[in-house]
């Protein structure tokens, strides 16, 4: 995004998304440096975090597998090239549609999140006659340093089952004649930033597998989620997550079993720093108190400030370096005061007409905008077109 040379120009339509393709290629090949040394690694793309289909196809294309949570996404990364063989499929409240949809192109296995929903699969797996891959999602009650809303894995968390009931539902999966038992799903968080976190759930994974091994049980397939943070404060100095210790991470504390896969779906870690959100300036409004700068861009494009209290750094793409620097409050226009971008938040004299850049949009920005207030979705571009365009 350093490249971005724009200057006010009126071909492009703002509000707007604008995806670095080189950098996501990038990206893409620093995982693949990681993870294919390990020959029992398979990293999941998280779908949910981007869905535009110009960014799956490079990921399919670097062959990740994907990471679903509904049958339009089981859709969209069918479309987008990736193998159903190597599809994941999550989520608390499945529909049977989704069940069926899932089971009907033969994707690699369900990640079932209660019991009610592993009788259901079985129903439908048997009259489709067709075979269900079912792994566990176990809640590992592991508390991450993250946000509430985006923390999952404590025992109060809506998500897995409980890690007491484990071995009683896998010896019902065994049970069913058209279920196959392939193994343990876990996500503990999301924007995990320490790698702490991450040996802690292998702490939890080994003490489940222990267990597993006192009752004969084998998982061949180890998921051990996403989660990996980016760095959002200064996403020119890290444009690339240090994927090299989250592996590691992984390599030294969990105690595989012979042959055992390990699954990784990661979502933000890949695609945050190649997008940002492109908006233009409508007014400098001078407040009682407070300079504000009202952009055309609002929670309907970017919701992670108003939903999460997220920071995302902002640049003025139309002011030469060296102009006197002021603090604005950047906020949308939506009618909702948590419309806003930041609080008094250093600038270069901003005027009407600029362009600003909120960067580390491309994870979960596009995918979470809205058309509330009968607004149009936010247009994509990559940086090969809008250096085209302007
Ligand atoms: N696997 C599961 C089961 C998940 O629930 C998630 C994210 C992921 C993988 C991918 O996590 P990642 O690697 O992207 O952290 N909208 C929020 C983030 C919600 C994450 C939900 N689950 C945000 O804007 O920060």
């Amino acid at each position: 995004m350093e490249k971005v040379q724009l200057r006010n120009s009126s071909a492009v339509k703002t509000p707007c998304y604008l995806y670095d393709l080189e950098l996501l290629d990038s990206t893409l090949q620093a995982i693949n440096a990681e993870s294919t040394s390990h020959a029992n690694y398979h990293v999941h793309y998280a779908i949910k975090a981007n869905a535009n289909p110009r960014v799956l196809q490079r990921i399919a294309a670097a062959g990740l597998g994907a990471d679903c949570v509904s049958g339009g996404e089981i859709e969209v990364a069918l479309k987008a090239g990736f193998p159903a063989k190597e599809i994941v499929f999550a989520g608390v409240g499945k529909a049977d549609w989704e069940i069926r949809l899932a089971l009907e192109k033969e994707i690699g296995m369900f990640n079932v999140e209660s019991v009610e929903e592993l009788q259901v699969i079985n129903e439908i797996a048997t009259s489709l006659n067709i075979r269900a891959r079912v792994s566990f999602r176990i809640n590992p009650d592991v508390g991450a340093h993250t946000h509430a809303h985006i923390t999952t894995g404590r025992a109060e968390d809506k998500f897995g089952i409980d890690m007491e009931d484990m071995v009683k539902v896998i010896r019902m999966a065994e049970s069913m004649p058209l279920v196959d038992f392939t193994g343990l799903h876990f996500h503990i968080g999301s924007q995990l930033l320490e790698m702490d976190d991450f040996q802690a759930l292998c702490v939890r994974v080994n003490e489940l597998q222990a267990v597993l091994v006192r009752e004969g049980l084998f998982a061949p397939n180890i998921n051990v989620g996403g989660g990996l943070g980016i760095d959002y404060d200064a996403p020119d100095a890290h444009p690339i997550p240090d994927f090299q210790a989250y592996f590691d991470t992984f390599r030294r504390g969990l105690q595989l079993r012979e042959g055992q896969q390990v699954h990784f779906e990661l979502g933000r870690a890949v695609v945050a720093q190649m997008g940002s959100l492109l908006t233009r300036v409508l007014y400098v409004k001078h407040g009682k108190q407070k300079r504000f700068v009202i952009v055309d861009a609002g929670f309907t494009e970017l919701i992670r400030p108003a939903f999460y209290g997220a920071l995302h750094a902002i640049q003025n793409l139309s002011v030469p370096a060296g102009k006197p620097i002021y603090t604005y409050d950047v906020v949308g226009p939506i009618c909702e005061s948590s419309d806003t971008f930041a609080r008094d938040y250093a600038l270069p004299e901003t005027r009407r007409g600029d362009l600003l850049l909120f960067r580390s949009a491309g994870a979960y920005g596009e995918t979470m905008s809205s058309q509330y207030n009968c607004r149009p979705l936010p247009a994509t571009y990559t940086t090969d077109d809008i250096q085209n365009l302007a």
